[in-house]
Order: structure tokens, then sequence, then C-alpha cells
């Protein structure tokens, strides 16, 4: 066997790992060393700052259970998240694009029927969203499921609650036109958990650490690909500095203000101002196999 020296480790370990029976992770492994090596390389870091980089990580393993996940976070605050997203929803254009799911979706929300509202007691601005679920020729898509969920009026989510009743979050059903109809309030920016250690590391960037105003969507429909995405208020502040880089263009929407008193899209006459939002949504069938080289 060779002997190593500074200049010929990375080839002799590369050899060594060449011994994995399973092709991908030979695959994985092959890459994940010499992108490690190459890093190492370039850094040069001291004895000093490899151990810090260690005891990073292991503080951010620390910090996750089954509520909190680190790890996630440093994903999307390094736009890994993002990439892993776009490489796995390869969508023909006309297609509503994917964004990221984040760590606050809860399953089994309750279904509510067209125009309810899932905001009984959260506070914040009305908000009255309504559209269409549409496949790419137009034809609208009956009984797609709209899961929702984001923060109340005043930035919080479910999961950040102390009490454990339903909050801001529902499924919601197209009728046999492909429409839809909600009622929540409207959502503000916030920013991520900066108590950790993902926190830690961006206190020391000049990088924002807020999400825009925005309402998470999961909607699915047998026969279609699912999109799991956000809709996002145009006008936010941090719409072009999203922490988690979910921002695309096709996702900002309007927030029309109406006055108190005025007719809201599901009929009742609502006695503050609010806000309407319309959206329509498009769904790609996957029978029609257009994922443009995706994993499957
Ligand atoms: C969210 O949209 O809820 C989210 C996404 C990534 C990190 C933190 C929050
Ligand atoms: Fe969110």
């Amino acid at each position: 066997m060779a002997y190593v020296t500074e200049q010929n480790l990375t080839d002799v370990v590369l050899e060594r790992w060449k011994a994995i029976p399973d092709p991908r992770l030979r695959q994985v492994m092959q890459s994940l060393i010499k992108h490690l090596h190459g890093f190492v390389r370039e850094v040069e870091p001291t004895g000093k700052e490899w151990f810090a980089a260690i005891d990073w990580l292991t503080r951010t393993g620390k910090m996750c259970d089954e509520k909190r996940q680190e790890f996630i976070l440093a994903s999307d605050v390094l736009g890994v998240s993002m990439l892993v997203d776009a490489i796995n929803n390869r969508l023909t254009t006309g297609a509503t694009p994917t964004t990221v799911e984040g760590p606050f979706h809860i399953p089994n929300s309750p279904e509510f029927g067209s125009g309810e509202n899932m905001a009984k007691e959260a506070p914040g601005i009305p908000c009255f969203v309504t559209g269409t679920v549409r496949d790419l020729d137009g034809a609208p898509v009956k009984g797609a499921a709209l899961d929702v969920w984001q923060t109340d009026g005043e930035g919080i989510y479910e999961a950040q609650q102390d009490h454990h009743d339903v909050w801001m979050r529902g499924v919601f059903r197209t009728g046999a036109d492909g429409s839809y109809c909600l009622r929540t309030v409207a959502p503000i920016g916030y920013t991520i958990p900066m108590d950790g250690t993902v926190g830690e590391l961006m206190a020391r960037t000049d990088i924002s650490h807020m999400r825009p105003a925005h309402i998470h969507f999961a909607v699915t429909a047998p026969g279609h690909h699912p999109v799991i995405t956000h809709l996002f208020q145009k006008g936010d502040p941090y719409i072009e500095t999203d922490v988690v880089y979910g921002v695309k263009e096709p996702l900002i929407t309007d927030f029309h203000k109406k006055p108190a008193g005025a007719k809201a899209p599901n009929g009742e006459t609502v006695n503050e101002p609010f806000y309407e939002v319309h959206y329509d949504f498009v769904l790609q069938k996957t029978s029609k196999a257009q994922l443009k080289g995706a994993a499957s």
C-alpha cells in the first residue's frame, strides 16, 4: 500500500472507499470525500478551528429532537434545502413552482368547507384566499386538497405555541369547477429560530435572519404531481432577502386591501378592513411524465 503524504492522501482514501457494493452509496461517498478534502485543502483549518467545527456540529445534533431540527435549519440557511427541492421538482414551465416545506407543517389538519375560517381565534387582519386548481391544459382539478398552514398575525405557528389547540392550519378542497375559497388572517414576516447553533452562526454575519410573510400550501390531487409551496405577500420588506432562499417570482402575490363593510368572496360582510388574495395553482399530471430528469 502507498504510504500517505499530504499530496496523495485524497487518492489513497478514495481508493479505499471504492469497496462499497451499493453503487449509489459508493458514488455518494466518493463525491463526499473529494469535496470534503477539497474544502480542507482550500481552507487549511488549524487544529483549533477544526475542533470548533466539530463542536458546532455536536451542539447542533444535541439541539435536535422531535420538535426541533437544527440540521434542517442549517441546510435551509445554506440554500441546500432549496437546491434539493429544485432538483426533485423540475416541473414543466407553467406549473406552480415548489419551495421549501419548512419545519412547521403538522400532518392531519382538520378539513374545512369552502369559505370557512381556519383562523377562528387568531389575531391578525382577516384574509380571504380564492382561486382555482387546474392542470397544464387549463382543465379544472376537482377534489384537489389544499393543506394550508401559516403564522397568525403575530408571526406564531402552532408548533411554536405552548397550548395544543389546532392553530392556523386546515385542509380545503376544490369544487367541480376547480375553485377553492378560504378565510384566514394575513401572516407576517418572522425570524427563523435564533437561539441555537444556526442563530449563533448567523449572528456572526450581516445576513438577514427574516422570512417574508407567506402562507404555506401543499396542493395534492390523484394523478398529479404534488406541489408544496408558499404564497408570498408582494411588497414585504424581506422578499428579496429571504433567509432560506424560498422566494420564486411566480409565488409573489398581491394582497388587496378591502375596506370595513365590504363583502368578502365567501359572501360574508366583514366589519373591519381585510385582504383578498387570488391565486390559481397549476398542477402537472404525473401520467404525462413531464418531470425533466428529476429523481423519481
Ligand atoms: C418556514 O417557512 O416555515 C421555514 C422554512 C425554513 C426555515 C424556517 C422556517
Ligand atoms: Fe413558514
